[in-house]
């Protein structure tokens, strides 16, 4: 390999912009015989309701083997938007709604050693720092009847890569799966150590761990299995390689920034929401959302507005796409992207509807990432974000009104009832009013809360 060459080679001459590095990856792989594949629309095919979550779905008939694949080397850049934990959105440097997943593919064809020829070619070009690279292996499962992955453990090795900087995890970690049914397999992890600043200082800490010093930005994943509703896995006819590489993830390593929200798609929208903010002497003198005393630390407002630029990217994604926002499916996540960002900016102090204001600085900061026509139904929907969160605006005063009023009782725990009368009355979601009452401290007791949903349903039944 070239290691030689590349481990003097720490800092490129060259600014890697994401649109660049995506570039030169997909490039990359179609001079090694990949077929360069449009990413997919974010609307999961089969699914009315939810979103691609993993670069492969829409590959996932050719992993399966029951489908013929149009060749047996694939590469594509793959828009995601994950929403499940979408609160944890800013939590830490990486984790976000929507991001972008660059993956290259073998359908049968290439296996381990390939697959991490090619890996480490491709970094070598990125100009990527071998002694800060750390990789992690599948150690083994009896649970899944499957030993350690030796034989990844050799190549890396063979690759170069010393010993100690090869960490065998368990199948939490390194057996990927969908989540559900579907194809999957054993893979191999490649975590960059942006430094001690960046840790959380235990002696353990090490790729893994869930601080900010080791950051995963590329899975190499060995589809061989198929797991069944039970849990159990069988043998697939065809041996694959999935690959993802987070896409943001490699911008914030290549450009230094302080994390995946301060990258170039980003800080021309992150500049513009500075310039929303009220300055640093009216928030610390006093006064947040309608008029009431902020009650923000530093670092929940850092996550709200990572928060917010986060959201109005997935609703730019989700939107260009077509998607209006709803009470039903598709319509709903963007309608809850777009209420959630409005409240993190009115907790922030900002007191107008000011969302439809990042879609451009977002936009133009993606550039070619967005497709021409995607990029002509931009100021549609800067109209339709700023209606959306203008009629939200009467929902959010009160609502926000409603919380502060609330005194927990016991041990902190608001009572369910609350939430769900916030809900009902004012139409102010839960899952947002429980997220601003944990800031301060407060739990809700959620079975009360499924009680008066309960009840709220059958009383409707019975008209
Ligand atoms: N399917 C794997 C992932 O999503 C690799 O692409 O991480």
């Amino acid at each position: 390999m070239s290691k030689t060459k590349s481990m003097t080679q720490q800092s490129h001459p060259h600014v890697w912009s994401s649109a660049r590095i995506a570039e030169t990856y997909l490039a990359f792989f179609e001079q090694h015989g990949h077929l360069r594949l449009a990413g997919h629309p974010l609307a999961a095919p089969e699914n009315s309701t939810s979103f691609i979550i993993a670069g492969m779905q829409p590959l996932m008939p050719y992993l399966r083997g029951s489908e013929p694949p149009p060749a047996p080397r694939l590469a594509a850049l793959q828009r995601c938007l994950r929403t499940d934990d979408v609160e944890m959105v800013g939590s830490n440097d990486r984790k976000m709604s929507a991001f972008q997943m660059l993956g290259n593919w073998s359908i049968g064809d290439y296996g381990r050693r390939e697959a991490v020829e090619l890996a480490v070619e491709l970094l070598s070009i990125f100009g990527i720092d071998w002694q800060r690279l750390w990789i992690t292996t599948f150690g083994g499962d009896p649970s899944l009847n499957l030993p350690p992955d030796e034989d990844i453990v050799a190549e890396w090795l063979r690759a170069g890569i010393p010993g100690e900087r090869i960490v065998p995890l368990g199948a939490e970690d390194n057996f990927w799966t969908t989540g559900g049914p579907g194809p999957c397999g054993r893979d191999t992890e490649l975590f960059i150590d942006r430094g001690e600043a960046f840790g959380c200082g235990r002696q353990e800490c090490r790729p893994g761990c869930d601080c900010n010093r080791f950051l995963e930005f590329w899975n190499l994943v060995f589809i061989e299995f198929e797991q069944h509703p039970d849990g159990s896995i069988t043998p697939l006819p065809l041996r694959s390689v999935d690959t993802g590489m987070g896409l943001e993830r490699m911008a914030l390593l290549l450009q230094g920034a302080p994390s995946a929200f301060h990258i170039d798609l980003f800080l021309p929208a992150q500049q513009r929401l500075h310039s929303l903010l009220p300055n640093e002497h009216d928030s610390h003198d006093g006064h947040g959302h309608d008029g009431q005393p902020s009650a923000m630390l530093p670092a929940q407002r850092e996550q709200s507005q990572r928060m917010i630029v986060d959201h109005m990217r997935a609703a730019l994604f989700v939107g260009a796409e077509g998607t209006e926002p709803g009470r039903d499916g598709r319509g709903s996540v963007l309608r809850r992207l777009i209420r959630r960002a409005a409240t993190r900016g009115r907790l922030l102090g900002i007191t107008r509807p000011f969302l439809s204001e990042l879609l451009m600085p977002l936009a133009q900061a993606h550039g070619a990432l967005l497709s021409e026509e995607e990029q002509q139904r931009v100021p549609l929907l800067e109209e339709m974000v700023r209606q959306e969160e203008q009629r939200f605006q009467r929902t959010l005063t009160a609502g926000l009104r409603m919380l502060d009023s609330i005194t927990p009782g016991e041990r902190g725990v608001v009572p369910g009832e609350l939430l769900f009368q916030l809900h009902a009355e004012r139409g102010f979601p839960a899952d947002l009013a429980a997220e601003i009452l944990a800031q301060r401290g407060l739990q809700v007791e959620w079975p009360s809360f499924e009680r008066a949903t309960q009840a709220h349903r059958e009383v409707s039944r019975s008209r």
